[in-house]
Parts: structure tokens; sequence; C-alpha cells
């Protein structure tokens, strides 16, 4: 039986992920302990909290795995470089830090095994490719023995976009894009163009658009073009040169990104939204042009892969993969009928492809088991609960399940918003129950609740239903499995005005499906709001406040003190305000 660690080092959301004999054991992103969103150093708290998990120490894993493979095409990162001195420069003083960081990674780990020498850590250390890890990522875990696997992002190893068909423990490469022809530099191209200059910013986008209308996709053909019966380019004049470079780490493993777009892009779409400048229904309407596009360009790189492989279900992961609009269209739009996204498609999913590529292909081990429950992070129990809440002298009542769920779903329907902190943190940029802020999806008023009370997010943004997954059908026009909310389905136009708090302005909802045997608490207090109400959905939304999702039982406390959440749960202990 091998022991597989994984990690997402020195790159934005670093993370880490155990496998044991084809289970996936723990899998957490660092930026959960440093408080720090898209936090980019080395994951040293992950990586020890997945070897707690799993009950094991360094020197029994057999594979230590990062996710990246600095030799990946590098003549052709030279030949870009070259045509610029200075780059070259730049280039190599980076390969200098970086070939110090990864022979840091032994060193690093070395605190986790004083045991180890710095030779014996570095023989169990294995380079995987950026794109190989997130095909793995989206192949292994799915339930699928054959299926055709697509990965895309902005970049990784100098490659943005990378096919491929999984075979039982096989996964073959078929075809791939250099950087910087990227869809995903394209969309956060665009997404600063409209004013939101962060990294991670795209979904923001996705959000506007089903707010216009899209009049603006002829020009963006001029901007990336489709290869007929093929993939993409980019049309490079409308792009920062690629040779000055992309995402760049600070010291303190902050992400940040150039303006990725050139004159030439503001001279076909007007000047750049300034921020805090009104939206206007011209962002509105780019906005949709750019989701619209997307889902095209996404559907034509599908036909792609369903021509040259043949197969009918599709596994995908990278930054692309988190556009949850497009991926509850592929199969209306092309061949494939079934669709499997892991919880973390994004980069954070680096450490458990990795770890799931070694456990195959290198170590030819069975094949895994399908894994369709993201709760794999930090667990604490009723006793280190209860201590907290002693500690903070803050008075909690605790209650069985069925007593629990009564007074939280009374709450709920009386307009109460409350914190909800269950079993595991998921692992992946969603709250699915386990560290989730909850509300009343009946009450129009809801969203405005939640945004005074504690969100203060854009008013555009919509909030996301958790269903249990026997109802889905009766009120979705689609009726797959959504375990990760990595799908927005259109709901029944019957059912629209019933839930107007998880129904987005064109009728659609980001859906989690809940199963009783993934989520058997979080589906018994939605099933307790059925029973009162006769909808057996809840707004789920994450439990934060601007920062990354909590993850431990003082976060949730802390968060719940400085917001006006009506009441919180942890566990089986229940706080109330004003009782
Ligand atoms: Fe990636």
């Amino acid at each position: 039986m091998k022991t597989i660690l994984g990690i997402n080092a020195y790159h934005a959301d670093a993370s880490a992920a155990i496998v044991v004999g084809g289970r996936l054991i723990a899998a957490t992103e660092e930026e959960r302990f440093t408080r720090v969103k898209h936090w980019a150093g080395f994951p040293l708290q992950s990586i020890s909290f997945c070897l707690a998990q799993a009950g094991l120490t360094l020197d029994q894993v057999d594979h230590i795995c990062i996710g990246r493979d600095p030799k990946a095409k590098y003549q052709k990162k030279l030949k870009l470089l070259l045509q610029s001195p200075l780059q070259v420069l730049r280039y190599l003083s980076e390969r200098l830090a970086n070939f110090s960081n990864v022979s840091s990674v032994a060193r690093q780990l070395q605190s986790l095994a004083p045991g180890l020498s710095i030779a014996q850590l570095e023989s169990k250390i294995l380079n995987i490719e950026h794109h190989r890890s997130h095909l793995a990522s989206a192949f292994y875990p799915s339930p699928f023995t054959q299926a055709a696997i697509l990965s895309i992002d902005g970049a990784g190893d100098f490659t943005t976009t990378m096919l491929g068909v999984g075979n039982g423990t096989n996964i073959t490469v078929l075809h791939d894009i250099d950087f910087p022809h990227s869809l995903g530099v394209f969309y956060t191209a665009m997404t600063q163009l409209l004013g939101f200059p962060h990294y991670g910013d795209e979904y923001k986008v996705m959000g506007l658009a089903p707010y216009g209308e899209p009049k603006y996709v002829d020009q963006l053909r001029k901007v990336v073009q489709l290869i007929p019966g093929g993939l993409f380019t980019l049309n490079l004049q409308y792009f920062r040169s690629p040779h000055k470079g992309y995402v760049s780490y600070s010291n303190d493993n902050l992400v940040h990104i150039p303006v990725l777009f050139s004159e030439a892009l503001t001279a076909l779409l007007g000047k750049p939204r300034a921020a805090g400048e009104p939206l206007t229904q011209y962002h509105k309407d780019l906005a949709a042009s750019v989701q619209r596009y997307t889902e095209e360009i996404i559907f034509h790189v599908l036909h792609y892969l369903h021509k040259i492989t043949g197969l009918t279900r599709v596994c995908i992961a990278g930054g692309v993969a988190q556009n949850s609009v497009a991926n509850g269209k592929i199969t209306r739009n092309t061949p494939f009928t079934e669709v499997y996204i892991p919880s973390a498609g994004h980069d954070a999913g680096i450490s458990m492809g990795s770890a799931y590529w070694a456990h195959h292909m290198v170590a030819g081990q069975p094949r895994s088991e399908a894994v369709f429950n993201a709760y794999l992070g930090a667990r604490y129990t009723n006793d280190q609960i209860e201590s907290i809440c002693k500690q903070a002298q803050v008075s909690y009542t605790k209650l069985p399940d069925t007593e629990l769920f009564d007074r939280v779903t009374d709450c709920l329907v009386q307009g109460g918003v409350v914190g909800w902190f269950n079993g595991p943190a998921e692992f992946g940029p969603r709250a699915l129950g386990g560290r989730s802020i909850l509300a009343d999806p009946l009450r129009a008023d809801a969203k405005d609740l939640l945004n005074a009370k504690i969100k203060r997010r854009e008013s555009f943004r919509p909030f996301a239903p958790s269903i249990l997954q026997e109802y889905v059908g009766e009120y979705f026009e689609l009726t797959d499995a959504v375990p990760f909310m990595e799908k927005v389905f259109p709901i029944r136009p019957d059912k629209r005005s019933l839930i107007p708090a998880v129904t987005h302005v064109d009728g659609t909802g980001r859906l989690q499906t809940v199963s009783k045997d993934v989520s058997p608490r979080y589906y018994g207090l939605i099933e307790a709001f059925r029973q009162k109400t006769g909808v057996p959905i809840l707004l789920n939304t994450s439990f934060n406040e601007n920062e990354p999702i909590v993850n431990t039982p003082q976060e949730a406390l802390d968060c719940y003190l400085r917001t006006s959440m009506d009441m919180l749960v942890m566990e089986n202990c229940l706080i109330q305000r004003g009782k």
C-alpha cells in the first residue's frame, strides 16, 4: 500500500493532500491557516495537518510530489524570452530563486522530520508537471473507468491547455497549447478591463454577465481566434507582451498579476473601468459577451476533445473549470453526456492531482476510489468547541441533532442568518455545509439581510442553493448530481419566484446537490427545513467575511461576534444572539 503526499508550493493557492492506498485521506489549502487569500508560499501547516490526519510521519511516506516541473518546455520558454535580453536576465534570476525554492523543499520538510536527512527527503521528492497534475486531479477521483480529460487555466509550466484520455490507471496526453495562448489569460484580461483587478476576481464577471446582452462577441472574435476543427490562439497584439511575464509572487507570498491587456484592446473595447466607477450597461454587456464567448471557446475545445477520443464522458480541471456557468451548459452544447469536476478544480487541486499521478503513473497502483466528498479539511469535536466557548466566556446550549435542527430552521424562517460549522472543512473554494452561512431561500429579502449583516458584497453577485438530491428535478431543468457547486443550472420557471434569494437574474442557480450518504447532518438540517416549509433548499454561502473561509471554531466565533449573524452552530453547540 503506497502513501503519497502531494504539494502545491510557491504557487497561488498553496495546498497539500495525502493519498493512502488509493484513498484521499485529507486535503487543505494553506490560506485556511495563514488567513491570507490565495497564499502562495510553502504549505507547511497543510502538510502537517495531512500527515496527522493519516496518522503518519514523513518517513512513512513513499513519495512527496510537487505539482510543478521547472524543466517542462524549457527550450520553448527560453526561445520566448530571448526576444528580450533583459527578460532573459530576469528569467535566469527567477530560475535561480525557483531552484533554491525547490531545493529548499527538503529543508522545509526537515522541520517535520528531523530524523530524516536532506538526502533521504530529496530521494522521495518527485516533480509532476502542472497540467498533468490537473488532469490527474480530474480523472482519478472521477467515477469513470474511461474518460476524455481537459485541463484549462491561465498557465502552468508554460502550458495553458492540455487534452488527454484516461483509461483505468493510465492517462495519455493527446494535445496541449503553449503559453501565452490561454483562455485564462483572456478571461483575466477582460476581468481587469471591467475594473476587477485582484487575483481570483473572474467570478465577478461571471456574476455580472446575466445583467447584460452579449453584444460584443464579434469584437472578441478578433481577440481569441478559434481554429476550425481544432483549438484556439490569442491575437497577441491585444495583450501585454508575453515575455514580460505573467503571475509573480512577492516576498510575503501574495499573488500579483500585471495588467494583461494592451492599448490595442482598449482601442477595440474602450477604456478600462476605474475602481469604484459605476457599472454601466456597457460594462454589463461586455461581461455578458466575455462569458458567452468563453463558453463558445470551451465548447469548441470540448468538440475537438470528443473528436479525438470518441468518448462521451469528460473530466475537467484548471482555473477555467471554475466557470460554473459554462460547466452547467456542457451536456447541452457538446457531445459529452457526463461531466466530473473535482471540488478543487483550481490550482489548490494540484497537490491532490500530483499525488494521484504518482500513485498510478509512477507507483503503478490499482485505481483509486471515486470522490464525491469535499470534507477533507480541519475538524473539531464537541469537547474542543465547548472548551473554546468557555474560554471566550460565550454561553452556548448543547443540543441533540433533532432539537438543534428545529432551533436552526426556526431561526432561518424568521429571517435569521446562521453560521453553520459542521464536520471537516471543505477542500476547494466552495462552502458545502461544512463551513457555511445559511439563510432562508424563500425570503425575497435574504440577499439584503446577508449583505447587511455579514457579506457586504456587490449586489449583482448571486447566492447559491443547497438542495436535497431527491428533489433536484422538481426545481431544476437538469438533474445531474452537482456535489461541489461546480455547475449552474436553470431553475424551473414555475419555481423561480418561490426561491427568489437563490435565483439569479437569468433564472439560474449554482446548486449543490446534497446526498444523505455524503453529508448526513447537513442533509438532516435541510430535511428539517423542508418539513417546516415544504421546500428542500437552503441558501448557502461561505462562512467568512472578506477573508479565507473560517477553519477553526475560534475563527467561526470571531466572525460571529464581529458581524450581526443571528446564530452560530458548531457541531452540537448553539450560540444565539440575545439569548
Ligand atoms: Fe493551473
